[in-house]
């Protein structure tokens, strides 16, 4: 495959290029269903949580060393078929001068919401200066994994906004909706600015060793598709496109997002990332042989005891069966109270029943 990639990047060298899970999302022959779990860098790790003592999230996500570290524990720990760049999605607004922070049991808040044409011009160009700190460690973890893909990733242009202008999070996203019907001038430039930065986080990423992208459009689920169509796709197909020279497999997801699975594969996407809420057969239905579906187990289901997870895990493999390429995944990110051996369970589980 010819790409703008450094020879030494590990997709063009070919040390990632016959992993798992880039040839699910290539809809290629592979050795077994790769599995890998947003939010698998995280709370519910204990030596997460003993060497994030002491440091808040966002100082976590520029300290290079820590960044590695805790990139690499879910992969040592469970044998996934990727690691997930351990990062948060407002870290390139904080990157450019944003004045927000991530509080303990919350989530991103921002403080000065963006309301107005004015507020737009708040958000500057990302450069790599801006993020040195966090592209030194996919660099450092590029040479660390090996064959194991890392995955790079960013927010899409409304989750940043829908944070950007509520100032936090929302249950309603009733100020991101009055600006997108009442002011769609000032919203078309906001998304445009954040397209932007969300596409040259991803492309930087990706020229510093990620071997793939997710594209987090997590809240997105909140708008019909005749909206989004209107308000978000030309945005979000902007950000992919920022590395669709590169060759590098793309992953696009949302919650809650059932209704829009067909437009956001429109988006420019090789993957489509499928919430536990549509089994994947009706997904595969709506989005169609071209594309690679990842899911979707429901992460509460986790919970339910060992009987119960095997059997929704076999359910997930039964839904994904002659699909043109599946990636195992939950259906949304890690609980914090998940037991460790549950997914360790799980991914020998997917690798054990997929084995070819
Ligand atoms: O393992 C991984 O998936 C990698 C790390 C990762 C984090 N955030 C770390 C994090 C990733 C991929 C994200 C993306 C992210 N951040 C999204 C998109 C994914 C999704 O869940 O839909 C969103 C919406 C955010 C915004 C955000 N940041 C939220 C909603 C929260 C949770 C607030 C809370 O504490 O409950 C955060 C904080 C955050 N991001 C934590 C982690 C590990 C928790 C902070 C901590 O451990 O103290």
């Amino acid at each position: 495959m010819s790409t703008a990639l450094p020879e030494s990047h590990p997709l063009a060298d070919g040390r990632t290029a016959s992993s798992a899970l880039v040839l699910a999302a290539r809809r290629q022959p592979v050795p077994h269903t790769p599995v890998w779990f947003m939010r698998q860098a995280g709370r519910s790790l204990p030596e997460y949580r003993a060497i994030r003592q002491g440091t808040a999230m966002l100082e976590s996500c520029f300290t290079t060393d820590l960044v590695v570290e805790i990139t690499l524990q879910p992969v040592r720990r469970y044998g996934v078929d990727a690691a997930i760049f351990f990062s948060d999605i407002v870290v390139p607004l904080k990157a450019i001068g944003v004045d927000l922070d991530i509080k303990p049991g919350v989530g991103p808040v921002i403080a000065e919401p963006f309301r107005t044409a004015a507020d737009v011009d708040r958000l500057r160009d990302l450069t790599p200066d801006d993020v040195t700190p966090v592209l030194a460690a996919v660099t450092a973890l590029t040479g660390e994994l090996g064959a194991t893909p890392l995955i790079g990733f960013a927010g899409a242009p409304f989750t940043l906004a829908s944070y950007l202008v509520e100032g936090g999070p929302s249950r309603d996203h009733a100020q991101t909706k009055a600006l997108m019907y009442g002011a769609p001038d000032v919203w078309h430039a906001l998304l445009g600015r954040l397209a932007e930065i969300a596409g040259e986080f991803l492309r930087q990423q990706v020229l510093a060793g990620a071997s793939a992208v997710q594209l987090f459009d997590s809240w997105v689920g909140a708008l019909p598709a005749r909206d989004y169509r209107e308000y978000v796709l030309p945005h979000s197909t902007r950000a992919l496109a920022a590395v669709a020279d590169l060759g590098v497999p793309r992953i696009h997801f949302g919650v809650g997002t059932g209704e829009l699975l067909a437009d956001m594969r429109d988006a420019g996407t090789d993957v489509v990332g499928v919430d536990f809420r549509v089994p994947l057969v009706e997904a595969a239905r709506r989005v169609g042989d071209q594309h690679a579906l990842q899911g979707n187990l429901d992460p509460a289901a986790l919970f339910a005891g060992r009987d119960a997870v095997d059997a929704r895990v076999r359910q997930v493999l039964a839904d994904a069966e002659g699909l043109p390429g599946h990636i195992f995944n939950l259906g949304h990110g890690v609980l914090p109270d998940t037991d460790p051996d549950v997914l360790h369970r799980v991914v020998d589980l997917v690798h054990e029943l997929t084995a070819r």
